[in-house]
C-alpha cells in the first residue's frame, strides 16, 4: 500500500489547530471532529497529536513492542503535583519500576479483599447519610460520589479518615486538587508565551501544591514515628518493602507523589464512572430492575459479605458497559518508539503523540454492532465478555501502564451500587434531565442529581 498523509483540519497561523481545540472540555472537540475527519486525523496543539478512533487502529498501538504511554501536554503538566508518581512517570524513569513492581502485589484482586472492611465502613457512612437526609433531598452524584471515592482510597491507601461525609463542604484537598487538574488541562492547552505570562495562576497553583504535599508528608513522617506493623495498606508497603528486581526502596519524596498520585487517580474515575451509571441506567427502569433483582436474590435482607460479590453479575455486567460507553477516562497518551508507519500507510514519528479516543473505541460498530451507542450490559453476558476482541475495550488503559487500581475500584463500585440497590430506590431528581459533560483530568456528569427513597421493609 502507499504511504497516505494523516487528515488534519487546517491550521491557524502561529496557533495551529489550538483554536480547533475547546480548553475547557478539550476531549468535546475530538469527538465533534471525529465523524468529520475518520478513525484517524492529527491537529498541531503546540506540537502534532495523532487521534485514532477505530478497534483495529488501537489494537496496533496496543502492541507495548512498538508503542508505549507518553507523558506530555496535560499529563506532563500534572507532574508538578504527582512527579514521578506511578501515573505521570516517563517510562524510563528508575522510579517507575521501583514502584510498580513493589505495589503490583497488594494491588492485586486477592489483595484487594483485605479491604473489604475499610470499603465497606465508607460506604455504609454514604448509605446512612442519605437515610438521615431523606427522600426529598436531592443527591449531589459528582459531589457525594466524590466523597465516597477520596474517602475510600484515603483510608484504604494510608488508613487516613477525610470525614467527608461529615461536613457540608468537599475536603480542601479536594477542592485543591480539581482546581489544579482545571489549570494543568488549560496550560497545555495554551499558547507558551501566554503560560509564561501568567504567573500569577502559576503562584497560586504551586501554594495549593504544597499544601496537598504536606498532607503526605505527615502521614509519612507519623508513620516512621509510630510504626503500625500489623497495618496492610498501601503506606506500609511503600515504606517497608523492596523491589523485588532491584532491591531498592521507595524514596520518601516518591511515596509522597505516589500518595498524592492514589488520591487523584483513584476517586474522579471512580466517583465518575458511579456517576454515569446511575444515569444510565435510571433512565432506563427495564436495567434498573434488573439489577435490584440481583441484589435482592443475592443479598435478601442480609449484610453484604465479600463472599456475595462475585454472584453480582448482572451489576458487573452494568459497571463494565458503563466503563464502555461512558468512559471517565478521556484518551490514552502513546507515541511510537522509533518513527513507524501506522496501519501500513500512516506515517508517525516517535515525538509525536497519539491519542486513543476512547469514547469511539468503545462506540466502533465493527465490534459492538449498530447499538453501539446504547446502553445494554447484556451484551457482556453469557459469553459476551469473554468473545470480545482484543483491546477493544480498554477503559483501563494498556499492558504496563494500565491502571494499577483497577481491581480496588471494581470492590468499591460493586460494594457501594449493591448497598444502593439493596436499600433505596432510586429516582432522577430531575426526570427532564440529560447528560451533560464536564471535565477536569476526568469526565463527569455534570449537574446530575438524584434522589433516595428507603424501600418498603429494608430498615
Ligand atoms: C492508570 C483508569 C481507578 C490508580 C490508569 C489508566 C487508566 C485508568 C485509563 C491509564 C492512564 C494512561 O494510560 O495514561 C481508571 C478507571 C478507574 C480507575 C476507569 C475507576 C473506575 C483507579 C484507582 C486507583 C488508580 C481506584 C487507586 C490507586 C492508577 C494509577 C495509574 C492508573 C496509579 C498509573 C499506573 C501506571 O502507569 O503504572 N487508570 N482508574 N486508578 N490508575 Fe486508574
Amino acid at each position: 500500500e502507499k504511504e497516505i498523509p494523516i487528515p488534519q483540519p487546517p491550521e491557524t497561523f502561529l496557533l495551529g489547530n489550538l483554536p480547533d481545540v475547546d480548553p475547557v472540555f478539550s476531549i468535546g472537540s475530538i469527538w465533534k471532529l471525529k465523524p468529520i475527519y475518520g478513525d484517524i486525523f492529527k491537529l498541531n496543539l503546540k506540537g502534532n497529536v495523532i487521534f485514532i478512533s477505530s478497534r483495529d487502529l488501537v489494537d496496533e498501538v496496543c502492541n507495548e513492542d512498538r508503542f508505549e504511554k507518553f507523558v506530555s501536554g496535560p499529563l506532563k503538566e500534572v507532574r508538578a503535583l504527582t512527579g514521578d508518581g506511578l501515573f505521570t512517570a516517563h517510562q524510563y524513569e528508575p522510579a517507575w519500576g521501583i514502584a510498580h513492581r513493589t505495589l503490583m502485589p497488594v494491588f492485586g484482586p486477592i489483595a484487594i479483599r483485605k479491604m473489604f472492611p475499610q470499603m465497606l465502613d465508607i460506604s455504609s457512612q454514604m448509605i446512612l447519610n442519605w437515610d438521615r437526609l431523606g427522600p426529598d433531598h436531592v443527591i449531589d452524584s459528582a459531589d457525594d460520589f466524590t466523597r465516597l471515592a477520596f474517602d475510600t482510597i484515603a483510608f484504604c491507601a494510608c488508613s487516613y479518615r477525610f470525614n467527608s461525609f461529615l461536613t457540608p463542604d468537599p475536603p480542601t484537598f479536594a477542592t485543591q486538587m480539581a482546581e489544579v487538574l482545571v489549570e494543568a488541562g488549560k496550560r497545555a492547552m495554551r499558547p507558551n508565551i501566554e503560560n509564561n505570562l501568567r504567573v500569577w495562576s502559576a503562584k497560586e497553583t504551586e501554594s495549593k501544591i504544597k499544601d496537598m504535599w504536606k498532607l503526605g508528608d505527615d502521614l509519612v513522617a507519623e508513620r516512621r514515628a509510630h510504626p503500625q506493623p500489623e497495618n496492610s495498606d498501601l503506606l506500609n508497603t511503600m515504606l517497608y518493602q523492596k523491589d523485588p528486581l532491584t532491591g531498592h526502596m521507595m524514596t520518601d519524596e516518591n511515596i509522597r507523589f505516589n500518595l498524592t498520585t492514589f488520591l487523584v487517580a483513584g476517586h474522579e474515575t471512580t466517583s465518575g464512572t458511579l456517576a454515569f451509571m446511575w444515569y444510565l441506567l435510571l433512565k432506563d427502569p427495564e436495567k434498573l430492575h434488573k439489577a435490584q433483582k440481583e441484589v435482592d436474590e443475592v443479598l435478601g435482607d442480609n449484610a453484604i459479605e465479600l463472599k456475595h460479590l462475585s454472584q453480582l453479575k448482572y451489576v458487573e455486567a452494568c459497571i463494565r458497559e458503563t466503563l464502555r460507553v461512558q468512559s471517565p477516562i478521556g484518551a490514552l497518551a502513546m507515541h511510537a518508539k522509533e518513527e513507524t508507519l501506522l496501519a501500513g500507510k500512516y506515517r508517525v514519528k516517535s515525538n509525536e503523540k497519539i491519542q486513543v479516543n476512547v469514547r469511539d473505541l468503545h462506540r466502533d460498530r465493527k465490534v459492538w454492532g449498530d447499538d453501539a451507542d446504547d446502553f445494554r450490559p447484556e451484551r457482556l453476558l453469557n459469553g459476551g465478555w469473554e468473545a470480545l476482541p482484543r483491546n477493544a475495550w480498554k477503559p483501563f488503559g494498556n499492558g504496563a501502564r494500565a491502571c494499577i487500581g483497577r481491581a480496588l475500584a471494581e470492590q468499591e463500585m460493586l460494594i457501594a451500587t449493591a448497598l444502593m440497590l439493596q436499600r433505596f430506590q432510586v429516582e432522577m431528581a430531575d426526570p427532564s434531565y440529560d447528560l451533560q459533560h464536564k471535565s477536569t483530568l476526568t469526565i463527569k456528569p455534570d449537574h446530575f442529581g438524584f434522589k433516595v427513597r428507603r424501600r418498603p421493609g429494608k430498615d
